[in-house]
């Protein structure tokens, strides 16, 4: 009897089959009423009583066994939808979820768009920064109080290890590696020790536009932006340019464009003057030029810098700078179209 149970055990390793019949013959042949493995308990009866209790359990591992070995092969028949096996391949299939992108990727990818078909290019630079970069070489003097305008998260002082605090600093790295003409633009995330509220937020993003080459003038810079503003907000946009100071730029401005909720009637969101500021701008600073080795006689240019937050703000209607970064689903599906 043990012997019979352990060639059957043998048998049973080795069994094999290439089609669903196989399988239930396979079944048939050991497992029902009749097979095989049922008949050795009939045979059980013949056991010496002292036996009994280790025959028994072998031919109960030996049934198990055999149970899982032939449910195995059964199994690769299965789903193949072959003779009716239960799966109908013309049953739609499983919905994947998709998802969206981000509104400020929205944004931001409409920005890049709209500057490269003006024949700019991008460029990035990082985050972690140090003073030169950030404020030195864009002709912020050492202890000036302009350096107060933004709010330094300082992360090591002496030498200053910082995050930036404006995406004016890849100005800085672009202007060090390359020789005009430089048409870029840079977009990326700045920090500013700021109160978190509605309106501000101390993680947000911008993108910075450069353009240096001979004879670049302030109406060059005029024409770009406007360009921009009609792109991004529809052709009936009108701009404004306000003078305003920033140390790297000179003359400086700051740009409003005509409300696009009102379209200049005024309204709660343009404060009712019929203008939204969205960015700063100005023709760049000739010391700023010298610091990084371009010839201030021969080449001139402008820069702009602007927050994606706003103008995604602006383009959705979004009235909370917050709902940017706590990536609630809800707010996010609402995107879905946009892609
Ligand atoms: N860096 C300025 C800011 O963050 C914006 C700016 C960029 C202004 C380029 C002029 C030129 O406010």
């Amino acid at each position: 009897m043990l012997d019979k149970i352990k060639a059957l055990h043998n048998e049973i390793k080795h069994l094999t089959a290439q089609t669903a019949d196989e399988a239930e013959h396979l079944r048939i042949k050991y497992l029902s009423k009749k097979g095989i493995i049922p008949e050795l308990f009939n045979d059980f009866k013949t056991v010496p009583n002292e036996q009994k209790r280790e025959v028994g359990q072998l031919i109960n591992v030996l049934k198990n066994e055999a149970h899982e070995l032939i449910m195995d092969l059964k199994e690769q028949f299965a789903n193949t939808g072959v003779k009716g096996t239960g799966t109908d391949l013309t049953l739609p299939g499983t919905l994947m979820k998709l998802g969206s992108r981000h509104p400020l990727s929205l944004v931001r990818n409409e920005i890049v768009d709209i500057f490269a078909r003006l024949g700019f290019n991008i460029a990035e630079g990082p985050e972690i920064e140090d003073d030169l970069h950030v404020f030195t070489a864009l002709n912020f003097p050492e202890e000036h109080p302009a350096r107060d305008m933004q709010d330094t998260f300082f992360i090591e002082k002496d030498p200053d290890v910082l995050l930036r605090t404006h995406t004016s600093s890849v100005q800085v790295r672009v202007m060090e590696n390359t020789q005009p003409p430089i048409r870029s633009i840079f977009p990326g995330r700045v920090f500013r020790n700021e109160a978190i509220s509605a309106r501000a937020h101390c993680i947000f993003h911008q993108v910075e536009g450069l353009y240096i080459d001979e004879n670049v003038s302030f109406a060059d810079l005029r024409q770009t932006l406007l360009y921009f503003a009609k792109e991004m907000f529809g052709e009936k946009t009108e701009i404004r340019l306000r003078p305003s100071y920033f140390p790297f730029t000179e003359p400086s401005a700051e740009m409003d464009i005509s409300c696009t909720l009102c379209g200049g009637k005024g309204c709660n969101v343009c404060k009712y003057t019929g203008w939204v500021e969205i960015l700063g701008c100005g023709m760049v600073d000739p010391h700023v030029l010298e610091y990084s080795n371009i010839d201030s006689e021969k080449y001139t240019g402008f820069a702009f810098g602007m927050g994606i937050e706003r103008i995604a703000m602006l383009k959705y209607q979004i009235k909370d700078i917050r709902l940017f970064f706590e990536n609630d689903v809800r707010f996010l599906d609402q995107f879905k179209a946009n892609i």
